[in-house]
C-alpha cells in the first residue's frame, strides 16, 4: 500500500478513516443506528452487500462447483436443543466473565490487562448525618502517580449507591500489588470474581416460555453438517473422503464485541467438514499412512494414502491459496500452529490463519483437525449411528474430519483494510490532491465497470453508453454514472472500489474520423492509465478478471 511520503499513518487513525468510508460510501452501517445503534450488530450497506455476496460466491464456488468432492447444505438456524448438549456448548461455551461492582460495566476476565499500584480495602462506611452503616467491604486500585484521595472517591461513590449520603470510610488498610486483574482498568473499582457466562443466545420455540421449550441461535454452523452427515451421504452418493460445506449465519453474545465488525454478536460463517478415513483404516488399505511433505503443502490431486495429517495440511495449503485469489497475499497473512496445551481436547490439531490488521493481527479462520469427536458425540446422544461403511476398505468406522471454518464479516473487513489506500496525485490542472481508493481484487469488488458518458446532455453518448452498459450487466454488476466532470467520476468509482472505468466520448460516435467508432477508454483503477478499445472486444477483456 502507498502511504503518502514522510506521513506514516497511525493504525488507529488508518482504522478511523476506513469507519467512516464505510458508512460515507454505504460499505457497513451501524444497525439500528436511527435508536442509537445495538452493540455487536451491523448492516452492509449497498457496496457491503455487494462485496458480502461476491466473497460468499466465491468461496462456494472454488468449495463445491469447482471440487467433486465437497456437497452444499443449507441448514436451520434453531435446532433441536439436545444438539449443543451433545456438541458440548451448553457446557463448555462459555466466556469468564467479571463486573465493575461499581459502573457494573462487563468485562471478560482473560482480556482485564494486569496492573500494579496500591490496593486500598475499607470494611465499611457509615453515614456522618444519619449514622446508618454500611458493612460490605470494598476495594480500590490506586494506580502510581495518583493521589488517595482518588481511591477514597471511588470508595464513597460505591458506598453512596449502598444508601450512605455523606459516608465516612471505615477500617482502611493499603497493601501493595503486582500484575492483578482484579480491578477495573478504567475506574480501578474493584471487579466480581469471574463467572462463567453461556454465550448462546436463548430463546424459546412455541407459545409457553418454559425450560422445556428452551432453543437456541446456532452459535456455529457446523453442528448441522454433523447432524445431517447420514441424509447428505445417502442422498448425494459420496464417499468418504468428501466434505460438506455450508455458509450462513450465526449467533454468539459476545462479551466484548469489538474492534468494529471483527467481534460480532451476529456474523456469518463459511465452514466445510471433510470426512476423512481413520488413518488405521488407510493403513490397512494402502500399507502405509502417507507423511507431510517437507514443504508442509501437499497439493492437488490428494491420493488414497492420506491420513489426517496430510488432510489437514492440504486443507491448510487450499485456504491460503484461496485467500491469495481474492487479493490478500502471502505477506499480509499469517499462520499460527496451535500449541499442544492450547488445543481443545477433541482437536489433533489447529491452524489460525491471521490477517494484519491495523488493530493488530488476528484470526480470519480455523482450520482443525477434529477427529471423530463430532459424530461420536451425536451417535451417543441421539442414539443414532453415524457409522459409515467402507467398501473399498471392507471397514466400518466413524469419519474423521478436518474443519476450515472462516467468518465472513472477518474476512470483509480484512478486504476492506487490505484494500484502503491513500496516495498523492496531480490532477488535470495540476493540482495536487489525495485519491482514496480501494483497490480490492476484481473478483470481490462490488462495481467491477464504471460506465461514463462524457457528457449527459449529448443524446449519442448517452445513447452509446447505455448500449454499452446493456451490453455487459448481464455478466457483472456495473454502474452508470453521468453526474458531474468526469474527473469526479473516477474519484468517485476509486473509493468504491470499480477497478474498471469505460467512458463513451466524441471518438466513440465517430466525430473524430472512422478509425475510433466504436471504442471506448478503459481506465484501470489502480495505474489509472487509460487505453482505448474496441466495444466489441469489452466483454472479453474484462469477463476473465472479474470471474
Ligand atoms: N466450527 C468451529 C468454529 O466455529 P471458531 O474459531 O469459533 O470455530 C470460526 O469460529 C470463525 O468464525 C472464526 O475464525 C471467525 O472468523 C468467525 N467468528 C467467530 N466468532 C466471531 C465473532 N464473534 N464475530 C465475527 N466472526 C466470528
Amino acid at each position: 500500500m502507498s502511504e503518502p511520503a514522510n506521513q506514516p499513518v497511525k493504525p488507529t487513525e488508518r482504522m478511523e478513516k476506513i469507519v467512516s468510508l464505510c458508512k460515507r460510501r454505504g460499505f457497513i452501517f451501524q444497525s439500528s443506528e436511527i435508536y442509537g445503534g445495538i452493540n455487536g450488530f451491523w448492516d452492509y450497506g449497498p457496496l457491503g452487500a455487494e462485496l458480502k455476496r461476491n466473497v460468499k460466491e466465491l468461496w462456494w464456488k472454488s468449495m463445491t462447483k469447482m471440487r467433486e468432492d465437497v456437497v452444499g447444505l443449507d441448514a436451520s438456524i434453531i435446532m433441536h436443543p439436545a444438539i449443543w448438549k451433545a456438541s458440548g456448548h451448553c457446557d463448555t461455551f462459555a466466556d469468564p466473565m467479571v463486573d465493575c461492582l461499581l459502573t457494573k460495566k462487563r468485562f471478560r476476565a482473560d482480556q482485564i490487562e494486569p496492573q500494579s499500584g496500591v490496593a486500598y480495602f475499607w470494611s465499611g462506611a457509615k453515614d456522618e448525618t444519619s449514622g446508618k452503616e454500611v458493612c460490605e467491604p470494598f476495594s480500590a486500585l490506586l494506580a502510581p502517580g495518583k493521589p488517595a484521595e482518588s481511591a477514597r472517591k471511588v470508595a464513597t461513590q460505591f458506598y453512596t449507591q449502598r444508601g450512605l449520603q455523606a459516608p465516612a470510610l471505615l477500617g482502611e488498610r493499603t497493601e501493595k500489588v503486582e500484575n492483578t486483574t482484579k480491578y477495573n482498568p478504567e475506574n480501578g473499582a474493584l471487579l466480581t470474581e469471574p463467572r462463567m457466562f453461556n454465550l448462546m443466545f436463548k430463546s424459546h420455540a412455541g407459545p409457553v416460555e418454559s425450560e422445556e421449550n428452551a432453543v437456541y441461535l446456532r452459535p456455529e454452523t457446523a453442528q448441522a453438517i454433523f447432524v445431517q452427515f447420514k441424509n447428505v451421504l445417502e442422498t448425494s452418493r459420496q464417499k468418504v473422503p468428501f466434505g460438506i460445506a455450508q455458509i450462513g449465519k450465526a449467533f454468539r453474545n459476545e462479551i466484548n464485541p469489538r474492534n468494529y465488525t471483527f467481534r460480532s454478536r451476529e456474523f456469518e460463517q463459511m465452514e466445510l467438514e471433510f470426512f476423512i478415513k481413520p488413518d488405521e483404516v488407510v493403513e490397512k488399505q494402502c500399507g502405509s499412512v502417507a507423511s507431510l511433505p517437507e514443504s508442509g503443502a501437499p497439493t492437488d490431486p490428494p491420493q488414497a494414502n492420506w491420513g489426517w495429517e496430510v488432510w489437514h495440511g492440504y486443507w491448510v495449503e487450499q485456504r491460503m491459496r484461496w485467500y491469495e485469489s481474492i487479493g490478500l497475499t502471502r505477506d499480509t497473512l499469517e499462520q499460527y500452529w496451535q500449541k499442544k496445551e492450547e488445543l481443545a481436547h477433541y482437536a489433533r490439531a489447529t491452524v489460525d490463519i491471521l490477517y494484519k490488521f491495523p488493530f493488530g493481527t488476528q484470526e480470519l479462520e480455523g482450520i482443525a483437525a477434529r477427529g471423530c469427536f463430532d459424530l461420536t458425540q451425536h451417535q451417543t446422544h441421539s442414539g443414532k449411528s453415524m457409522e459409515y461403511f467402507d467398501q473399498e476398505a471392507t471397514a466400518k468406522y466413524i469419519p474423521h474430519v478436518i474443519e476450515p471454518s472462516a467468518g465472513v464479516d472477518r474476512l470483509l473487513l480484512a478486504l476492506i483494510c487490505n484494500a484502503y489506500d491513500e496516495e498523492e496525485v496531480v490532477d488535470e490542472k495540476g493540482k495536487a490532491e489525495v485519491r482514496t481508493v480501494m483497490r480490492f481484487h476484481p473478483r470481490v469488488a462490488p462495481i467491477k465497470v464504471g460506465i461514463f458518458p462524457l457528457l449527459r446532455n449529448k443524446p449519442a453518448l448517452v445513447e452509446k453508453a447505455l448500449a454499452v452498459r446493456d451490453l455487459l450487466r448481464p455478466f457483472m454488476n456495473v454502474f452508470y454514472d453521468d453526474a458531474g466532470a468526469i474527473g469526479r467520476r473516477y474519484r468517485r468509482q476509486d473509493e468504491a472500489g470499480t477497478p474498471f472505468g469505460v467512458t463513451i466520448d466524441f471518438d466513440t460516435i465517430g466525430e473524430n474520423g472512422p478509425e475510433l467508432e466504436g471504442t471506448v477508454t478503459l481506465r484501470h483503477r489502480d495505474s489509472m492509465k487509460q487505453e482505448r478499445v474496441k466495444i466489441s472486444d469489452l466483454l472479453s477483456i474484462l469477463l476473465p478478471q472479474v470471474q
